[in-house]
């Protein structure tokens, strides 16, 4: 089983960017628990990071017939990007979309993610490990 992790824009800026907020790991560390919690899981994982929209519509392109699950954090283009929705629903891969915070608690503006459209679960303000949670949600449910 293998899994395709994206984090979109600004997660590359873990650890500097609010720690107060997203806490003071970088997204080295994050992608270092991702994949030892794979490991343990015993699923295969790939993790990418975009700044770019249009790149991260294009890793899920890339994704079809080569992986069984996406876990997102498409960061601020949830809350604006129909073209990463359409992508995820042409592709048809069992989607976990994934929030270090809990955006429903914050700006008004939050509250909108178009990709939770397409997602089967959304995990929310559990920081890094909201996203070992969705790789074990993605296991159950491919495994069913
Ligand atoms: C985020 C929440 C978004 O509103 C924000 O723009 C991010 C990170 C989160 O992980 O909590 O960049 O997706």
């Amino acid at each position: 089983m293998k899994i395709l992790v994206i984090n979109g824009v600004n997660l590359n800026m873990l650890g500097i960017r609010e720690p107060a907020l997203y806490g003071k790991k970088d997204y080295k560390s994050l992608v270092a628990e991702i994949k030892a919690h794979a490991k343990e899981i015993g699923v295969k994982v790939t993790c990418v990071q975009s700044n770019y929209e249009g790149e991260i519509v294009e890793y899920i392109q890339r994704a079809l017939a080569r992986y069984d699950g996406i876990v997102i954090n498409p960061g601020a283009y949830t809350h604006t990007s129909v073209a990463i929705l359409d992508a995820l629903k042409a592709v048809q891969i069992p989607t976990v979309e994934v929030h270090l915070t809990d955006v429903d608690a914050r700006e008004e503006y939050r509250k909108v993610s178009y990709v939770s459209e397409y997602a089967f679960l959304r995990v929310t303000g559990k920081g890094f490990l909201g996203y070992l949670e969705a790789l074990d949600a993605l296991k159950e449910k491919v495994a069913k």
